[in-house]
């Protein structure tokens, strides 16, 4: 049991019942200046104003005092490719050299390259350099996460990554939802026969990730020269009958309607959204499926940013993660991902602090346990370095804004 006083700005305080937030509520942190917070077996236990602390109800508690530092809660990464087998900085340099990611791909580069090295990485090795890469996450502010696999393209490889992913699972500290991404890129034993390797991923691969137990949604890349919209359709229908609702990769170079599809069908979220159109706003208004922005992506590929404020501004919810994978965003740090938000998005560091916290956290179903300073909830937050507002983490982009990471209760320390 801890006791921590001395918060200069406890922030994103909630109720239970707060699951999300949305259009101009966004802009809203709450939050108690000069506070206290107790933890008990892993959960916030309590809080309150330093005014109104009562020590003597805290008599076994062991008094951490963070001096001025403010406490927030851990963000949550709802998008991620962290189990993969190598960097992939040699694309970096042909892109620097002038070749496009499309130009890379074409010649069996990206996805491809990532998938021939993973089919000759042992299971093993896979977890050992994942869970070293989760662990940085973490001590940059990660509490929360999901995995995807789409770098094995086969049946044994796919399930071998996502039985890291589930060792992960039993091994991390923090939570993890895993997504099926069978349907990634088309592999080379399938050229040419696009729709044969989508008839393999639902009628092989699913049935065998669903008997395993090994994922929580399935996801896809709709796009040209990937997957199209039938391929988006069928791939979702196939996980709802399961269960897995969809998290897909939608609009990152065209729009194919895979947003409209996704909305009718349920989808959890839609990912990446760096194209977007009115059709695609009305649909995300109509329906229950969260907008995804990936700003880290479009930093590093130079393509264009999510219109949050057209998302915003209507009324809907957003939300930020990491992207994190060898090919189109090798960083993994929320951080810099807040202050892209802010720098080339024109989000507020409120909202940017929301949409990577509570609705983070809505985009993987853990808003029950994560994305907010709630009492019951795990106690996951940040101990900022002494500053003065919130808005110094986006503003001191690439910067070190992080003192130490609390998970469940428990100062981290990898
Ligand atoms: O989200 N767009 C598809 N998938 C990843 C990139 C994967 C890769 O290049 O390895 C993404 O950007
Ligand atoms: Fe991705």
């Amino acid at each position: 049991m801890k006791l921590f006083v001395g918060i200069r700005n406890l922030a994103q305080i909630r109720s239970q019942d707060e699951k999300i937030v949305s259009g101009s509520a966004m802009n809203i942190l709450p939050n108690i200046n000069n506070a206290w917070l107790s933890v008990k077996n892993g959960r916030i236990e309590d809080f309150g104003p330093e005014s109104e602390l009562k020590k003597e109800d805290f008599k076994n508690y062991e008094i951490i005092d963070v001096e001025g530092r403010s406490i927030l809660p851990t963000y949550v990464d709802s998008h991620t490719h962290l189990v993969f087998a190598a960097w992939r900085e040699k694309e970096f340099e042909d892109r620097i050299n002038g070749l496009s990611y499309e130009e890379i791909a074409n010649r069996g580069g990206g996805i491809l390259n990532s998938a021939r090295q993973l089919t000759n990485m042992s299971e093993d090795n896979l977890y050992e350099d994942a869970k070293l890469r989760l662990n940085k996450l973490i001590q940059l502010g990660t509490g929360g996460i999901e995995i995807k696999s789409g770098y094995g393209l086969s049946l044994e490889a796919e399930l071998k990554m996502l039985r890291v992913i589930k060792r992960l699972k039993q091994t991390s500290p923090i939570p993890i939802k895993a997504t099926f991404l069978g349907a990634h890129a088309l592999p080379e034993a399938y050229k040419g026969r696009v729709d044969a390797y989508v008839e393999h991923v639902i009628r092989d691969i699913l049935p065998k990730v669903v008997e395993e137990e090994l994922a929580d949604y399935i996801d896809l890349f709709c796009e040209k020269g990937y997957f199209n919209l039938d391929h988006c359709k069928a791939i979702l229908d196939a996980g709802n009958l399961h269960g897995m609702r969809g998290k897909v990769h939608v609009n990152q170079f065209n729009i194919l309607g895979g947003v409209q599809a996704c909305v009718e069908r349920n989808a959890l979220s839609v990912d990446h959204l760096e194209e977007f159109n009115n059709q695609d706003l009305q649909a995300l208004s109509l329906g229950n499926t969260l907008a995804v922005a990936l700003p880290s992506c479009s930093f590093f590929l130079s393509l264009p940013y999510t219109p949050a404020r057209t998302i915003i501004d209507a009324g809907l919810p957003l939300v930020l993660a990491t992207d994190f994978n060898p090919g189109s965003t090798p960083s993994g740090n929320m951080n810099f991902v807040l202050s892209l938000a802010c720098l080339k998005m024109n989000m507020t560091p409120n909202e940017a602090i929301n949409a990577s916290t509570l609705n983070g956290a809505a985009a993987l179903e853990l808003n029950n346990e994560l994305g907010s300073i709630t009492i019951g909830k795990r106690a996951n937050f940040i101990v900022t370095n002494p500053i003065e507002s919130l808005a110094l983490i986006p503003y001191h982009f690439g910067g070190p804004v992080i003192d130490s990471v609390y998970i469940n209760g428990e100062i981290f320390e990898a």
